[in-house]
């Protein structure tokens, strides 16, 4: 099997770019932001403190996560069998999915899902520590960063897209933080893997991000 491990931070343009990449290979987009996402979900919709380490813990025998696509290709993900995947995309959600990635519990559940679908068929997978820890075979890493200024200003425009209410600062806020959230946790933190391409999107638009994107990969997979 193939796999192509896109990790970077928040807002950095990994889904967008993961999704024009497997569309254009024929693999499947894994989102595993979303499945941290739908177990923070989980956790406040119980009433629990996604900080709640123990509480969490609790819960998570409970929650049967299931990824699946759609005929257009875009993932679904459901938990015990409710399609969360526009409830987790809320900014209370996105702190509750950042508080609960540090959880041990819950990494080593959500990645064992995430090696299972990985073994089964040719992904393209974004998060954090894909290529560092999840995939660490991957025929291509990809390290995709962009300013904190620039990083808020794409989140902003498709939280309003998506009509929820927000400001420019309360976002840049909250990426600042989960930032700082996301490569500070003692398991398996962001950070760039030795062997992954780092690709800078600031400044560039899509259509050269995607042009970057596909030529290292291309690269890379040329003789598979
Ligand atoms: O990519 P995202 O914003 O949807 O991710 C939500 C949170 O989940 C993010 O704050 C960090 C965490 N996450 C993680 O720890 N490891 C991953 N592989 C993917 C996401």
């Amino acid at each position: 099997m193939i796999s192509v491990a896109i990790d970077g931070p928040s807002g950095a343009g990994k889904s967008t770019l993961a999704k024009y990449l497997a569309e254009k290979y024929r693999f499947i987009y894994i989102d595993t932001g979303a499945m941290y996402r739908a177990v923070g979900w989980w956790a406040l919709s119980h009433g629990t403190d996604p900080k709640d380490e123990e509480g969490v813990k609790r819960l998570l025998p409970e929650i049967e996560m299931n990824i699946t696509h759609d005929g257009a290709g875009v993932q679904r993900v459901s938990v015990c069998g409710t399609d969360v995947s526009e409830k987790i995309r809320t900014p209370e959600v996105s702190m509750a999915a950042s508080d609960v990635s540090k959880i041990p519990a819950v990494r080593l559940k959500l990645v064992e899902l995430q090696r299972e679908i990985a073994r089964q068929q040719n992904v393209v997978m974004d998060g954090r520590d894909i290529g560092t820890y999840v995939l660490p075979e991957s025929n291509v890493k990809i390290f995709l960063t962009a300013s904190p200024q620039e990083r808020a200003q794409r989140r902003y425009q498709e939280l309003l897209e998506k009509g929820v209410s927000t400001t420019y600062d309360e976002v840049l806020q909250d990426i600042i933080k989960r930032d700082k959230n996301d490569s500070s946790r003692a398991f398996a933190p962001l950070k760039k893997a030795e062997d992954a391409v780092e690709l800078d999107t600031t400044g560039l638009s899509l259509q050269q991000a995607c042009a970057a994107l596909l030529e290292t990969v291309s690269q890379k997979l040329g003789g598979e």
